[in-house]
């Protein structure tokens, strides 16, 4: 599984741009995607084996331009991988999320990942191979209050990417869950910036956005770096037989198995109490 054609959504920054210098270092061709013109110039810039393709997986003329510009990169071939890393976190509680938001979130995290992959894999289907590489997130497999619509869009493609996995393996082509736990990029910040205003002071739940605030400083303080997530999609990637799911690093997958095993009155009165939830009225 050597010398692979990688195409990475979401590669200007964090995780996508990482994961494509670790490709290309190891030997793959990769095509970096992303949306931001001038990150991308930079990243050819600091590893010139790696073509830029922009891309706005939300945007459907910018998807076509894409699939343009990719067939012909690979003399109309397409890829081999297909690594759907674009992604944001809309933060906030549900009650108070709009409904344009809550599309915004899911234009992104999920529809924005389906056309992305009906785009790029009927050609591995045609050859009878290749891989793609759904990110997810520990937070598609377990839930905090005040990330709702974020959890909400990556259970949605981890639920997806189920399907996708069995109605795909008999055209060759494997479909492979990866799951961050934190790890220390801009993506908080990214988020915010994506997402646009929290809601006022007047909301019955502002003391609980300056906790989370604090809390997620914290996190992402401790947080481990984007190469752990590289690693896992390396391996998922080069191996002959991939697993379904790789969480990463070890104790986010050992936490998301603790926090599944615990009943819900308990998950529920602990994050609650977490957040400081507990105590909004
Ligand atoms: N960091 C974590 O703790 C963590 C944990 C679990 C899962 N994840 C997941 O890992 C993935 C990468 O996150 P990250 O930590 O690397 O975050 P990041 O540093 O904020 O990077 C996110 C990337 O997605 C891109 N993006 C956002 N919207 C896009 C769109 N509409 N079209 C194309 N690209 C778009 C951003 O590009 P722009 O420069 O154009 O904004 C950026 O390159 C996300 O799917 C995230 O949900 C992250």
């Amino acid at each position: 599984m050597k010398g692979q054609t990688i195409l990475v959504t979401g590669a200007t920054a964090g995780i996508g741009r990482h994961a494509a210098l670790t490709f290309a270092a190891r030997g793959h061709r990769v095509i970096a995607s992303g949306r931001n013109k001038a990150a991308l110039t930079t990243l050819h810039a600091q590893s010139p084996q790696i073509d830029v393709v922009q891309l706005d997986v939300a945007d459907a003329a910018s998807l076509a331009e894409a699939v343009l510009e990719v067939d012909r990169l690979t003399d109309g071939r397409g890829v081999d991988v297909l690594v759907n890393n674009a992604g944001y976190g809309l933060v906030g509680p549900l009650m108070e999320i709009s409904d344009q938001k809550l599309r915004e979130q899911f234009d992104v995290n999920v529809f924005g990942l389906m056309s992305v992959t009906r785009a790029f894999v009927p050609k591995m289907m045609q050859r009878r191979k290749g891989r793609v590489l759904n990110v997810t997130s520990v937070s598609g497999r377990i839930s905090l209050p005040i990330f709702g619509a974020y959890h909400a869009s990556k259970w949605a493609v981890e639920t997806m990417s189920d399907s996708l996995r069995m109605e795909l393996r008999p055209f060759g082509v494997q479909v492979v869950v990866i799951e961050p736990g934190t790890i220390r990029t801009d993506f908080a910040e990214r988020s915010r910036r994506e997402a646009g205003a929290t809601p006022g002071q007047h909301s019955p739940y502002a003391p609980v956005y300056a906790r989370i605030d604090a809390a997620a400083e914290k996190l992402m303080a401790q947080a481990v770096g984007p190469e752990v997530i590289s690693r896992a999609m390396l391996r998922a990637i080069e191996a002959r037989r991939p697993h379904a799911r790789y969480t990463a690093p070890f104790h986010a997958k050992v936490g998301m198995y603790l926090v599944k095993a615990m009943p819900t009155w308990l998950t529920d009165a602990v994050m609650s109490r977490m957040t400081g939830l507990s105590r909004v009225r």
